[in-house]
């Protein structure tokens, strides 16, 4: 046991990626108890650049979970299994000789088939493979601002209907043939996966005012009023804008690295290229206000 310092006014540094979004904010120790001020310039930090690290940190779950309630009240992790112990922590993991086709690799914004999607999700990077496993990160301020108006007039006042069927039904990616692999993430597939939720498909951000895109075909499995078929190849196209090269920060991990990303104004996607390694990252998801 040790005791944990409470630091007042520490200044952070911040460094933004040259990319589309995503900046490393480091000068900040998260294994300690933060100030006011210091919460303020990382939530100031985390608003502008969407998605921000903080490399080499030696933090535990309890100094997890401590960071994410910072930034708001936990959010509720359907249909993955907590890890031992925990009630907010899931483990994002796969061994280095697992076969089952990889975890969350397609675009999408967390859990946003729920009435009150998540703000954020908060990534800590414990096992990490030396090649491979980047996650990419597609921001959606951007490819609105940017979007063709023919495009921009199809979608807008527009809503999207959510649902994870598709993912976490019984009939879904990670269902009942799913849970035959050998899978090392605790999946657990549910009927209620089949319940659909209406979110605009142009959303003002709550806390910044910006417009933005919101989720993506995946969790959104039509358009209100559309036909399915209409909706479809609405979906796959505004799906290519969406995530084109030019709105895309690819985020390279290490182990004790932090990640924060905002729900609300990115989309994001697992990559591959590790076989033959481990990697495992803990996870918890910040709830909306
Ligand atoms: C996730 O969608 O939370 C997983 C991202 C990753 O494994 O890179």
């Amino acid at each position: 046991m040790y005791s944990k310092r409470y630091r007042r006014g520490m200044a952070i540094h911040v460094e933004p990626s040259g990319q589309a979004c995503g900046a490393t904010i480091t000068d900040v120790d998260l294994s300690s108890p933060l100030d006011d001020d210091t919460v303020e310039a990382i939530r100031r930090a985390w608003l502008a650049h969407h998605v921000v690290a903080f490399p080499d940190q030696a933090m535990d779950d309890d100094d997890l979970e401590r960071f994410t309630l910072y930034f708001g009240p936990f959010g509720d992790d359907p249909y993955i299994a907590p890890i031992e112990g925990r009630r907010h922590v899931i483990a994002i993991s796969r061994r280095a000789d697992e076969t089952s086709p990889l975890f969350a690799q397609t675009f999408h914004s967390d859990w946003s088939f729920q009435a009150l999607p998540p703000a954020g999700t908060c990534l800590l990077g414990i096992t990490i493979p030396p090649v491979g496993g980047d996650t990419l990160f597609a921001d959606q301020h951007a490819a609105l601002d940017a979007m063709p108006v023919d495009l921009r007039s199809r979608i807008e006042g527009r809503m999207a209907i959510h649902s994870a069927r598709g993912g976490y039904a019984p009939s879904g990616l990670y269902g009942e043939a799913d849970q035959q692999t050998d899978r090392s993430m605790d999946i657990r597939p549910s009927d209620t996966a089949m319940a659909t939720q209406l979110h605009p498909i142009i959303r003002v951000h709550p806390e910044t005012g910006r417009l933005g895109l919101f989720s993506c075909i995946g969790y959104i499995i039509g358009i209100e009023g559309m036909s399915d078929a209409d909706a479809r190849g609405l979906l796959v196209e505004l799906y290519q804008w969406q995530t084109r090269d030019e709105f895309v920060y690819r985020h390279r991990w290490q182990p004790g690295m932090l990640t924060m990303w905002d729900n609300r104004s990115v989309l994001h996607c697992a990559t591959g290229g590790y076989d033959g390694h481990d990697r495992l990252l803990h996870r918890t998801t910040i709830g909306a206000r």
